[in-house]
């Protein structure tokens, strides 16, 4: 028997996307070397289900249906090298590789070269959706050769999310475009997140709203236009019970130390090399950071004390505000991270079409959100939109929530309550929509001191003034 697919790398998130191709009629084979995890992967097996796990390389390789399609599902960096590695004997010319990783998106590149010239296409594909969404319909972002996609696109469109029965995969782009796409998205993962800590922090610390209270306005804000599956999964956090103390929610025992892979930190320091600001993505990566000086917090704790202000705001009132605040700074997140995508699309000739990436982000992955679909049109309707700010519509819905952004961002400062993400949205959105910014006096100062030139409004050419 020959099989529809490969997957190196048998973990729950390998494990699962094979067991999703399986349920949809493909016939799957799994590569690990761990022999348990082979074998629990061919127990899946049954009339309906063709799955065969193995540990051997040139056996697995030999498996699968030529062109062969095989995914590695392994830890980024090294052992994806590792494990391309151990198949290229065994591989041939017009098979292809796909690499579902989180994987740096140059790492991709030179790994696209490499193969390409032994005539073997290499994929990057973000994969979004954590374990459910693998088994059940992930957010899947593939870039590489476009004619060999081909050859996977009826297996991922079977497996993937769907929305009004459209699948949340399609092709993106050349090269790297499919990790640079899920990269990103992990960027907007992340302060989105933070969004979310901050309006948390500010009901609580801020204005003592007890838990029970912010696990409702979540909830009734899922049933809103912030419907997300960010905010659903934070309303379901708020009513989670801790098992180990059997006294109150679990969230309260959590320690206040945030980890990270690494993909938030790619989007902004790639962002900063191709002058993609994204300073919302930014100010969730160092709130992060951090987090991390406990000690150093407990000590400023007390030496840097401040009395808070009373605000006097009744909670229908405040709830409304933070709603709308919300609202202005979610789309202003997105735009920043779209636009990101569209400044790399040119430097890295991607070939991005972001209407499509506004499809594929709708359903099955972290990011996902009804405004998703807002942001699909906008594009559809501009397909050379160059930042989200701009589409008519949108800017519609941020000038009606804007005053509740600037209400919100006054409260906070006022409770002494950190809200890094909500201010820099809003601070983004008033750099954006500056017909002019005091950037004159920045291109003045070089000049001053560095003698490095300056352009005129009123001519042209390079100028310099012996200042003093
Ligand atoms: C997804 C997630 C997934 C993973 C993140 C976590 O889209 O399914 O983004 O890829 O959970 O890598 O990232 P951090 O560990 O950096 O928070």
């Amino acid at each position: 028997e020959e099989f529809d697919f490969g997957m190196v790398g048998l973990g729950v998130m390998g494990r699962n996307l094979l067991l999703n191709m399986a349920d949809h009629g493909f016939s799957v084979a799994g590569l690990d070397l761990d022999a348990e995890k082979a074998a629990s992967l061919e127990n899946e097996a049954s009339e309906k289900h063709h799955v065969k796990g193995t540990t051997q390389a040139q056996q697995f390789v030999t498996l699968i249906k030529k062109p062969r399609a095989i995914m590695l599902l392994v830890p980024a960096g090294k052992p994806v090298d590792a494990v391309i590695d151990s198949l290229l004997p065994y591989l041939e010319e017009g098979d292809i590789v796909v690499d579902g990783g989180n994987s740096y998106f140059p790492d991709t590149n030179r790994r696209v070269q490499e193969l390409e010239s032994k005539g073997i296409h290499f994929f990057g594909m973000g994969i979004s959706g954590g374990e459910k969404g693998a088994r059940f319909g992930p957010s899947m972002m593939p870039g590489g050769n476009k004619a060999a996609y081909e050859r996977l696109r009826p297996i991922f469109e079977a497996i993937a999310a769907k929305i009004n029965g459209e699948p949340c995969v399609t092709y993106l782009g050349t090269g790297s475009a499919g990790n640079y796409v899920k990269m990103v998205h992990n960027g907007i993962e992340y302060a989105i997140m933070e969004l979310i800590a901050e309006t948390y922090d500010l009901l609580k610390r801020g204005f003592g709203v007890a838990d029970s209270v912010i696990q409702k306005l979540f909830a009734d804000w899922n049933e809103s236009e912030l419907a997300s599956f960010l905010i659903e999964i934070t309303a379901d956090i708020l009513k989670k019970e801790d098992e180990v103390t059997g006294k109150g929610l679990l969230l309260n025992y959590i320690s206040d130390t945030a980890r990270a892979k690494g993909t938030g930190k790619w989007t902004s320091q790639n962002a900063m090399d191709i002058q993609a600001p994204v300073p919302s993505i930014d100010a969730a990566v160092q709130m992060r950071d951090i987090s991390k000086y406990k000690e150093e917090r407990v000590k400023a704790s007390e030496l840097l004390t401040y009395d808070t202000k009373d605000a006097s705001l009744d909670e229908t009132a405040l709830f409304e505000l933070l709603k709308d605040a919300f609202y202005f700074s979610m789309i202003n997140i997105y735009a920043q991270g779209m636009a990101q995508l569209t400044i790399a699309s040119n430097e890295y000739n991607y070939g991005l079409n972001l209407e499509e990436v506004a499809k594929i982000w709708r359903g099955g992955c972290i990011i996902r959100a009804v405004c998703l679909e807002d942001f699909r049109q906008a594009y559809q309707n501009q397909p050379e939109l160059p930042n989200l700010l701009l589409d008519e519509a949108l800017a519609t819905k941020l000038k009606t929530t804007q005053q509740a952004a600037r209400d919100a961002v006054k409260l906070a400062i006022d409770k002494g309550v950190p809200v890094s993400v909500f201010m820099s949205a809003l601070a983004y959105f008033d750099s954006y929509r500056s017909e002019t910014l005091p950037t004159n006096m920045i291109q003045a100062q070089r000049d001053f001191f560095g003698a490095h030139k300056y352009e005129r409004i009123d001519k042209e050419g390079v100028f310099h003034t012996e200042w003093n």
